[in-house]
């Protein structure tokens, strides 16, 4: 779809993009998204990285891996190192990527949208969030959307990329790459992590983007990304990450009585949960995916909608991905 170039009275569009990965996937697929906004002249792009003071290592290792889960899934992060901006910058559109970590936002985009900055910055402009993570997303973009609402911004729209192994396959090969760093599949699992053609179609969003903003549309109450495939909701891990964020919970709260993130005292409870949670993954994911699938019939109703409601504000049609493949 080609829009009107703009004329040299337009004025510069501001576009604010946080970043933060520690693999470099969530970087490469924002850096798809920007690429059309940079090379226009009327859009000026500022990249704001995040940067935890107390830095998340990777490959993480198994007790910092795990460590890092109660205060990931009770919403208290570590705090970051201070940001670039002053928080009386105007932006037209805000670009959110985040990665899931367990359940929740990963921690330095909670903590940059509990900052005191995020809602002098955030407040009544329009925000486009960008998920890539395994597949379990559903239920941290819920508390996003908390955390957004508490700055004052609008959602405005939101774009999924999960890794396309199957769900099974994942949970041992995305901890591999995570935990030791080893991003190659193995037994005959896929490699962990998006592949190149997903990341390289990120530039469609892009591409929309620039000429939403170029035609003033981010002003509006409307998605500007619908019909380009920007969300899929798998809807049928929902009853397995309702289990998990309960148990993140509970479990979270006593790791968190027991010591502060890296101590000892943690250690024997935090090897003890990785057991249960193994238990979990064998037993309610399968069984519960089983008996979704036996109980389809009866739930279709509830499915769809839940999808539907999932897939807000952008959905899932591609009617328009045709203009923007190029
Ligand atoms: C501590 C931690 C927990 C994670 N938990 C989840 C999860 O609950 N659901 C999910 O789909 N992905 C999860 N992931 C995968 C991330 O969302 C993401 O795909 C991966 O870390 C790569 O992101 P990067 O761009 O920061 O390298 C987790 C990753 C980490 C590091």
């Amino acid at each position: 779809m080609t829009a009107s170039p703009p004329t040299s009275a337009a004025p510069v569009k501001r576009v604010l993009v946080i970043d933060y990965s520690q693999t470099g996937q969530l970087s490469a697929v924002a850096a798809q998204i920007i690429a059309p906004l940079r090379a226009d002249p009327a859009i000026a792009v500022h990249v704001e990285a995040l940067r935890p003071l107390k830095p998340f290592p990777f490959p993480w290792g198994f007790f910092p891996f795990f460590d890092a889960f109660p205060e990931s899934a009770h919403l208290r992060p570590g705090a970051l190192a201070p940001l670039s901006l002053r928080g009386d910058e105007d932006f037209d559109l805000v670009i959110l990527p985040y990665q899931v970590w367990f359940l929740a936002p990963s921690q330095p985009v909670t903590a940059f949208l509990q900052h005191p900055l995020a809602a002098r910055l955030l407040a009544g402009k329009p925000v486009v969030t960008v998920i890539a993570c395994r597949n379990m997303w559903l239920l941290a973009h819920e508390k996003l959307k908390g955390l957004l609402a508490a700055t004052g911004a609008r959602l405005s729209d939101n774009i999924v990329l999960t890794d396309p192994g199957p769900t099974f396959a994942t949970f041992f090969t995305t901890p591999a790459w995570l935990v030791w760093g080893r991003k190659r599949g193995f037994w005959g699992m896929p490699d962990a992590g998006l592949d190149a053609n997903q990341i390289a179609g990120c530039r469609r969003f892009g591409l929309a983007l620039r000429d939403a903003l170029r035609e003033g549309r981010e002003r509006l109450a409307q998605p500007m990304l619908e019909g380009l495939g920007a969300v899929r909701a798998d809807v049928r891990l929902y009853i397995s990450e309702k289990a998990g964020t309960r148990s993140f919970y509970l479990w979270g709260k006593l790791l968190m009585a027991a010591g502060p993130p890296g101590s000892w005292q943690r250690r024997p409870l935090l090897a003890l949960y990785v057991l249960f949670l193994l238990a979990l993954i064998v037993t309610v994911v399968p069984v519960s995916l089983s008996l979704q699938a036996l109980l389809r019939p009866f739930f279709k109703g509830w499915l769809t909608k839940m999808k539907v409601q999932f897939e807000r504000p952008s959905g899932s049609s591609t009617d328009r991905s045709p203009f923007y493949d190029d």
